[in-house]
């Protein structure tokens, strides 16, 4: 687990020319994309190297991670809408190859199943963008979740709801209870996973997540068994990170040939 600890228009570059080493290498790639308000930067730079670099996404697909259920198809909170407004959109990716669970799927688990075949034709999922929740969860994997779980429905937790509401006029009670999420198994047979966290209010998640015992109590802590994770952190989510001097050392020192 590589942690990286720089500004937040830093980090969303970093994250970016992963990405674009990615596109520009590989014949098919396969992305993973996460709602939140913290990969914004990272779409944002993407498109602005779209337009001004010729970046293409033409020979591209892309999955998200999650979906609510129970949300009118043409909320601006659906997932997907949030994903077709901050990237699908923007960028030039083919008719089609931009996918999400589908929420509103009247048998959800066929769903769930049908989005992890899809993943798997895919040929899985070369680079996952991940933001984290306050409690800890990466996509909408709730404290408790299986570490070895798949695409499936969860219910939310108040404290999700809450973070949440912010999105939904303030209103809680407007914030859907259940959504379709990749599991945290699924997640860990992406290639490659970049976790994004900006804010005091990540703090605690990011030290659990990357220097507290593994545990379903938090679920980003998962990661600690996967093989290739960059974590992104601005110095606010950094803050309880015991290790941070470290990090900071480990990232200034770091040598040519040690791939990002
Ligand atoms: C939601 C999403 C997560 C995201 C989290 C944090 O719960 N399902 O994928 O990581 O929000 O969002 P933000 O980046 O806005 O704090």
């Amino acid at each position: 687990m590589e942690v990286v600890i720089a500004d937040e228009d830093t980090l969303a570059l970093l994250a970016a020319d992963t990405i674009e080493r990615l596109l520009r290498t590989e014949a098919a790639p396969v992305l993973g994309l996460a709602t939140g308000s913290s990969p914004l930067r990272i779409y944002d730079e993407l498109t602005r190297r779209h337009a001004e670099a010729a970046l293409s996404f033409t020979h591209a697909q892309a999955f998200m991670l999650d979906e609510y259920v129970g949300i009118a198809d043409d909320h601006p909170q659906r997932y997907r809408n949030v994903i077709d407004t901050a990237i699908a959109t923007r960028v030039d990716f083919p008719d089609g190859a931009v996918h999400g669970p589908d929420g509103s799927a009247d048998d959800l688990a066929a769903a769930a199943a049908d989005y992890e075949r899809m993943i798997a034709e895919a040929g899985g999922i070369d680079l996952q963008i991940l933001g984290i929740g306050t409690d800890g969860h990466i996509a909408f994997n709730e404290p408790g979740s299986s570490l070895a779980s798949r695409t499936r429905v969860k219910t939310l937790t108040r404290q999700t709801r809450a973070d949440n509401a912010r999105f939904f006029d303030d209103d809680i009670d407007r914030v859907p209870n259940h959504c379709l999420t990749q599991g945290l198994g699924t997640i860990m047979e992406a290639r490659h996973l970049v976790l994004i966290a900006v804010g005091g209010n990540k703090a605690e998640a990011v030290h659990q997540m990357v220097e507290g015992p593994i545990s379903a109590m938090w679920p980003a802590t998962v990661l600690q068994l996967h093989p290739h994770v960059t974590v992104l952190v601005d110095d606010q989510a950094a803050s309880r990170l015991q290790l941070g001097d470290y990090y900071r050392h480990a990232y200034e020192n770091k040598p040519e040939w040690q791939n990002f």
